[in-house]
């Protein structure tokens, strides 16, 4: 890889999914073990084959899709991005898909507050959509518009690893994690971090574009 670009950006994607693969892991192998269920983790022993798609698949989703932002990788490797993509389209609708299932069937957690619930239902379906939008667009060859979908949906999937930095201010200034009010805007902040962001390399690439077509 020639641009420093070309690996940073994938690294610090993969650096984001982190704490939620450790998190993934933990509950899979509790899930896997024989360990004791508690009330905080029951709900996830009444749907383990849910959880545990969710799980994989979010973090496939997340790993391999850091890769597909390399520029440099890109087009070394066409092949791979396109039998990867394909693939990604396939994670990335099925981690949304689970997300809402859980978020449909789930009893509520006494720690998440009134608006977890309708926040969630809409980035699942936001996500599942823009994974949707990036099939047509590719079937209609419109490799552009494909992109473009592929990273907003990508975007709020990695929302899962932004949250653990909003999160983050209150579990310095108080000592644990926010509950209630306090937890669904930390959940909110950063889906929201994350959407503003790729609105803004979206919106970037489209003036570097213009801005190259006049020159012309
Ligand atoms: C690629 C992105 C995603 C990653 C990496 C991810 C990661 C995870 C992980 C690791 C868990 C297990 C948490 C635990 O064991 O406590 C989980 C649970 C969950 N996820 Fe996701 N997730 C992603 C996308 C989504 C989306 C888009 C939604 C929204 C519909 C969602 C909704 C949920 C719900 C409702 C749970 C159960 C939470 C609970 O009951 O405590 N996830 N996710």
């Amino acid at each position: 890889m020639s641009k420093k670009s070309d690996w940073l950006i994938p690294l610090g994607l993969i650096l984001l999914c982190l704490v939620p693969i450790l998190g993934g892991a933990v509950r899979i192998g509790e899930l896997a073990g024989n360990k004791s269920i508690t009330p905080q983790n029951a709900r996830f022993f009444t749907a383990p084959s849910v959880v545990i798609t969710h799980v994989v698949c979010s973090l496939v989703y997340g790993v391999l899709g850091a890769f597909q932002f390399s520029r440099g990788f890109r087009r070394r490797c066409m092949q791979w991005h396109r039998r990867v993509g394909t693939l990604l389209i396939a994670f990335g609708l099925l981690s949304a898909l689970t997300g809402l299932w859980m978020t449909q069937f789930f009893p509520h957690v006494a720690t998440d507050g009134p608006a977890l619930y309708s926040i969630r239902l809409v980035v699942g379906i936001v996500m599942a959509a823009c994974h949707i939008f990036a099939i047509v667009a590719i079937r209609e060859k419109n490799f552009r518009q494909h992109g473009t979908w592929m990273m907003r949906g990508y975007a709020l999937g990695m929302g899962a690893g932004t949250q653990v930095f909003t999160h983050l201010p209150w579990v310095i200034a108080f000592g644990s994690p926010p509950t209630d009010w306090e937890r669904d805007i930390a959940m909110a902040a950063g889906w929201l971090i994350n959407a503003l962001v790729v609105e803004w390399f979206i919106w970037r690439k489209a003036l570097n574009r213009s801005f190259l077509a006049a020159q012309h």
